[in-house]
């Protein structure tokens, strides 16, 4: 199905409940904690709300479907799938890479929780993944990079973790299936915050892990059961809801994204801006060959913290917050959070108001 539909199409396929005469087109949500046990106790069954849930099983099918795997796997957030992957495949005495400059989180996981266990961690930035994948057990690849928008060539990165029987995940937040498949580039595993475009209301957290490998997956499965981070069958049915309309945002977001990386790159006010759709983008011709869109972040500086204020002041439009992926287009000083940036360093997340109007917007807070 993958390559046959566009993706609003393929968004609002995998999101849809079976065609069943008499029942909703729209599948209602089904919270509970304990099911009616049979009295065959050898017949596979729901028994309690940890272990499965309906409406997970039809959000897991359809990221399934979207990321091109055999299976997915649904957690609480972002954090609680990537943490739960790490914890099975990561074992004392192997060298992990995480990216240096990702999602700041992960790396503090790995070195907290990881390295006192007997784990070598090496933090890498995405221009020497495939450097440091010569030597690792284990690599998390982000790509684009969570914030500073550079690109990792998944396909170069997969051919030397395989030769060498490294495990390679990638964490596919920012680009979402729609805008990328790691799998089909050579990727063991896919984990990813479906908190941000994916569900893109800013209204729930939720994380996922995708993969045709059956027995890493079953001991996911199994690991989400023992420590627990599940997702709540509301939040599963809201991210389920939303995937529908993934397509049609994330195309809308992606194009606002291109044209404020355009305005920006010629804006005086701007010192740099990085975005894999611009032509003269040094992630450019990678991003070109494994991505199918560009995404919705764009990262730009200015000329201070003072300055990213004053934008966020005179902008009617945007709003200042940290995570991406919603509707409204907001911007995040990333310094703030002690990633390693410039103080007037932006992640914009481009939203899907109308592009005409956020450029006007913009170019007038700029000024
Ligand atoms: C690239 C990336 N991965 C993972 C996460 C963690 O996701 P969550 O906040 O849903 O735990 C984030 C959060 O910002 C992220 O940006």
């Amino acid at each position: 199905m993958n390559g046959q539909y566009g993706d609003s199409t393929r968004s609002v396929k995998a999101a849809a409940s079976q065609h069943v005469p008499g029942q909703p087109v729209a599948s209602p949500p089904v919270p509970v904690s304990a099911y009616h046990l049979s009295a065959d106790e050898s017949q596979p069954m729901d028994t309690y709300g940890r272990s499965s849930n309906p409406t997970w099983r039809q959000l897991e099918s359809a990221l399934a479907e979207l990321e091109g795997a055999t299976s997915a796997l649904s957690f609480g957030s972002g954090m609680a799938a990537i943490t739960s992957v790490l914890r099975v495949i990561v074992k004392p005495g192997m060298t992990l890479v995480v990216p240096a400059d990702g999602y700041y989180q992960v790396r503090l996981y790995a070195t907290e929780y990881l390295a006192p266990l007997g784990v070598t961690v090496r933090e890498v930035s995405a221009a020497d993944m495939c450097a440091a994948a010569e030597s690792a057990d284990v690599v998390v690849a982000e790509t684009p990079v969570n914030p500073t928008l550079d690109v990792v060539d998944l396909h170069a990165l997969g051919i030397i973790c395989r030769s060498r029987g490294a495990t390679l995940v990638v964490d596919n937040t920012a680009p979402t299936p729609l805008g990328q498949q790691p799998l089909s580039l050579g990727a063991d595993l896919v984990v990813a915050s479906a908190t941000k475009a994916l569900s893109g209301h800013s209204d729930l957290l939720a994380g996922y892990v995708a993969s045709c490998h059956a027995e890493v997956m079953a001991a996911v499965e199994r690991e989400r059961l023992l420590a627990g981070a599940i997702l709540g069958p509301f939040e599963a049915w809201l991210a389920l809801r939303s995937l529908g309309s993934a397509g049609l945002r994330f195309e809308r977001q992606c194009h606002n994204a291109l044209a404020m990386a355009l305005m920006l790159r010629d804006h005086p006010a701007v010192r740099a801006v990085r975005y894999p759709g611009l032509p003269e983008d040094p992630a450019h011709a990678v991003a070109c060959a494994q991505m199918r869109r560009f995404g919705g972040l764009v990262s730009f500086e200015l000329a201070d913290a003072a300055a990213v204020h004053r934008l966020v002041e005179r902008s009617a439009l945007v709003v200042s917050a940290t995570s991406f992926g919603g509707l409204h287009t907001s911007v995040d000083r990333r310094a703030r959070w002690g990633d390693p940036v410039a103080d007037g360093f932006v992640r914009m997340s481009l939203g899907i108001e109308d592009t005409d109007d956020l450029i006007a917007d913009i170019t007038a807070a700029l000024a």
